[in-house]
């Protein structure tokens, strides 16, 4: 279960993936300054996407400098292997591929025993029943807007559909996970994620290349600018 607090507003999940990497300081700065309340940070492994990007040391160093929620998307073949390390870095919420594990409900209890809470996330191309079992166990779905691995690409508007759904199915199971979108999210695509139902709005170069990261993030929670 989550705190109910979580769920009153949208968040904004500013993506380092979009940062330089030389500047890592200066990135959270400018998410700080902004008035995002997350953090997402993007694992690939070169293996499950085409990218290779960062491990827990990143988590870790971050964590002393923000109270930021720190939101790991794990796009990697063995995420078990790994969330052990990223539940020490202190991230708060790990999230794992459905498409990457055979056991997700073990893996989902162990993420929780670590501290963490438990999310699942799937590609375009994975349909909703792959996760429908496991809707009561996590905390977060990460729905994927894009095929995963880099960002910078156009939303797949179809993807938005398994979010309408669901957001139908947890009214209908009485659930309480937050429905996250990720991928091609920016100023033409809010206002359809929020309709759809999603809370949680993963940004990468939407964030990093607005002139007004501000602007940006009062744009995307849909307040007067
Ligand atoms: C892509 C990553 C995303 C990425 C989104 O595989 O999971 O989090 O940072 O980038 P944009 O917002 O540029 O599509
Ligand atoms: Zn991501």
């Amino acid at each position: 279960m989550i705190s109910s607090g979580l769920m009153e507003a949208l968040s904004i999940a500013p993506s380092l993936l979009a940062a330089d990497f030389a500047d890592i300081a200066g990135a959270l700065a400018r998410i700080e300054a902004s008035g995002a309340d997350w953090i997402h940070l993007d694992v690939m492994d070169g293996r499950f996407v085409p990218n290779i990007t960062f491990g827990a040391k990143m988590v870790a160093d971050i964590r002393p400098r923000s109270k930021l929620v720190l939101d790991v998307h794990l796009m990697t073949e063995d995420p078990a292997s790994l969330v052990e390390a990223f539940a020490e870095a202190g991230s708060d919420f790990i999230t794992f591929h459905a498409e990457a594990v055979v056991h997700a409900h073990r893996l989902i209890e162990r993420i929780r025993a670590l501290g963490a809470r438990p999310g699942v996330a799937i590609v375009p191309s994975t349909p909703l029943s792959a996760i429908e079992e496991i809707l009561p166990f996590v905390d977060l779905v990460l729905v994927m807007t894009v095929n995963p691995g880099f960002g910078g690409q156009g939303l797949i508007p179809s993807c938005l559909d398994k979010v309408r759904r669901l957001a139908a199915l947890r009214t209908e199971k009485a659930l309480s996970f937050l429905l996250s979108v990720d991928g091609g999210v920016n100023g033409s695509t809010y206002r359809d994620c929020a309709d759809a139902g999603a809370e949680v709005f993963v940004m990468g170069s939407a964030f990093f290349t607005a002139k007004d990261p501000c602007l940006e993030v009062r744009n995307a929670r849909g307040l007067p600018v």
